[in-house]
């Protein structure tokens, strides 16, 4: 059995993982209306990856028969004074996830619960690369603002594909 502050602090952060879900849906959306269909599409992959983050903690709690608290999400921003500010909203996001994942590891670590300490890792890298991601992605949109297309071809060039599927990920609840 998982330490109960882990399992506690893990539902809470399944809440956070599908609060991000919603927060992309919505930049997305923006981005669409906007007719800007790179960012969109780079957006609406990120919302689709927060969603396994949620579903692979859902795993791990069902795999530990602990408790799943399915949550409610308050609702995103859905409105943006310009380009840049949904991408420094995403960047934000992700910094704060970033300690939410350490807080999560540090928890398991004080509890002696070594084996969720070690699902946290893969968090713990992600992270990393998603933050190294949005902040790449605002130094582009900051220098480009004016030239919106400018973004769109290095959207288009940079993020065309979906990044490979990572055998080391944590299996999500329900995935194939
Ligand atoms: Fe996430
Ligand atoms: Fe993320």
């Amino acid at each position: 059995m998982p330490a109960d502050s882990f399992v506690t602090q893990l539902n809470e952060q399944i809440g956070h993982e599908f609060a991000a879900h919603q927060q992309y849906v919505a930049i997305a959306v923006h981005y669409d209306a906007e007719t800007l269909p790179q960012l969109a599409r780079f957006f609406y992959r990120q919302a689709l990856e927060e969603r396994d983050h949620a579903m692979m903690m859902i795993q791990y709690l069902v795999d530990a028969d602990a408790e799943v608290v399915v949550p409610g999400v308050t609702a995103p921003q859905t409105t943006f004074a310009d380009i840049v500010a949904p991408v420094a909203l995403a960047l934000d996001q992700e910094k704060r996830v970033s300690e939410q994942i350490n807080g999560l590891a540090a928890t398991a670590r004080d509890a002696g619960d070594f084996t969720s300490e070690q699902f946290t890792q893969w968090f713990i890298k992600e992270q990393v690369e998603e933050v190294a991601t949005m902040s790449d992605l605002l130094r582009v949109v900051e220098r480009s603002k004016d030239d919106p297309m400018d973004i769109e071809n290095f959207m288009a060039r940079e993020h065309a594909a979906a990044a490979a599927a990572d055998p080391t990920a944590p299996h999500p609840a329900g995935a194939g």
